[in-house]
């Protein structure tokens, strides 16, 4: 019985050389593949850097020399001009799709692991999947900063709200770094936000359960509340720029037009920005209120000072930040819509 059995092994396994040989053959030809895709890496990236030096130094020279020409020798100072900066514009193009070494904090926090995306649309996909992390963790937040308001005011819960706070921040500081590693135009102030959001809130984890704490906590919780609501409107107005983003960039014949994106981005910009400046508002009056009760006679934590000055900082910094990204996009508009190629689109 037992020796039938082995028979039967042996003959599977005498079924299964043939696949196994095939196997070890592509194994083989997709190693030296990869080692080749690796060296042409290296070879392009050795050009690219080599061509954008070169380009540098002859727009250098061209600006320089141009200086006091007219007439035809001005014109033809021009067209060169032109014809560097293409050129740049195409090199920054091959080195998107080329691995760069990672940044301070990205090779300090992941070490030398590579997290270059090298592909148009695994980049969208990263980003997508970074707006709808955001999304279920602000439903979660809704839920919990719900439940803390209004069911159960236990200081443990509050801990443990305030800890998936922290958690979520981090994760957001690692994620916005490899999105702007990839090419995003996340503003540097978002990721400070982040930052001073993480210390903000390991400041209220550690928080004692005391006077002062009392006195802000329902604040904070109905604050949370509100924000959870405003992520929730920022995601839909993210997610759809994004979406009409990658249409714009993957369809050759453009379906939605450049100006159809703008008047999308208007509408959800003006039905947003009101919700944004309310809960930039709240941040000053928590600022405030932080500032007042440190100065109660029966507050003794440190925690409520250092506390109000985030919060003046986060309100200051979110309120300059995005008044310049509505004026700097008010500003293209204009220029667009004053450009003779874009009169009558
Ligand atoms: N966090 C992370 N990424 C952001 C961001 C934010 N707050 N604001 C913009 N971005 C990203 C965009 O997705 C875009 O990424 P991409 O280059 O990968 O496509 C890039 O930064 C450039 O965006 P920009 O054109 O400057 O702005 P926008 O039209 O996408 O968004 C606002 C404009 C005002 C809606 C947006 O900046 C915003 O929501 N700001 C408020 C955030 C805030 O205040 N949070 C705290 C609430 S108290």
């Amino acid at each position: 019985m037992a020796d039938s059995c082995i028979a039967g092994f042996a003959e599977e396994l005498d079924d299964l050389a043939k696949e196994y040989e095939s196997m070890k053959e592509l194994h083989k030809k997709y190693k030296e593949k990869l080692e080749e895709v690796q060296s042409m890496q290296k070879k392009c990236a050795t050009l690219v850097g080599h061509q954008k030096k070169r380009y540098k130094e002859i727009g250098d020279g061209i600006k320089e020399k141009s200086q006091g020409l007219s007439g035809e020798e001005k014109a033809k100072c021009n067209e060169l001009k032109k014809l560097v900066e293409d050129r740049k514009k195409n090199c920054s193009e091959v080195l998107d799709t080329l691995p760069r070494s990672n940044n301070f904090f990205l090779s300090t926090t992941l070490g030398p692991v590579s997290v270059s995306i090298l592909s148009k649309k695994d980049r969208f996909a990263y980003k997508e999947e970074y707006e709808q992390f955001k999304l279920y963790l602000s439903i979660i937040m809704l839920v919990g900063a719900t439940i803390n308001t209004f069911f159960i005011k236990n200081r443990i819960c509050d801990a443990c709200y305030h800890f998936l706070l922290v958690w979520y921040y981090c994760t957001l500081v690692i994620r916005e770094s490899i999105l702007r590693h990839n090419g995003s135009r996340i503003k540097g102030w978002w990721v400070v936000h982040h930052y001073l959001t993480v210390l903000l809130t390991s400041i209220l984890l550690i928080w004692p359960d005391s006077v002062s704490y009392r006195m802000f906590r329902n604040q904070f919780m109905l604050f949370s509340l509100y924000l959870s609501v405003v992520q929730l409107m920022q995601y839909y107005y993210q997610s759809g720029c994004l979406y009409r983003l990658r249409a714009l960039g993957e369809k050759s014949d453009m379906y939605i037009t450049v100006e159809g994106f703008q008047n999308w981005m208007w509408r959800g910009l003006t039905f947003l920005l009101p919700f944004l400046f309310v809960a930039y508002t709240w941040q000053f009056y928590n600022a405030y209120s932080l500032y007042q009760i440190s100065k109660h006679p029966e507050c003794n934590e440190w925690m409520v000072p250092i506390a109000s000055l985030i919060f003046f900082c986060l309100f200051l910094g979110n309120l300059i930040t995005t008044s310049g990204v509505i004026l700097n996009k008010l500003k293209a508009k204009q220029s667009t819509t004053s450009s003779p190629k874009n009169k009558g689109s």
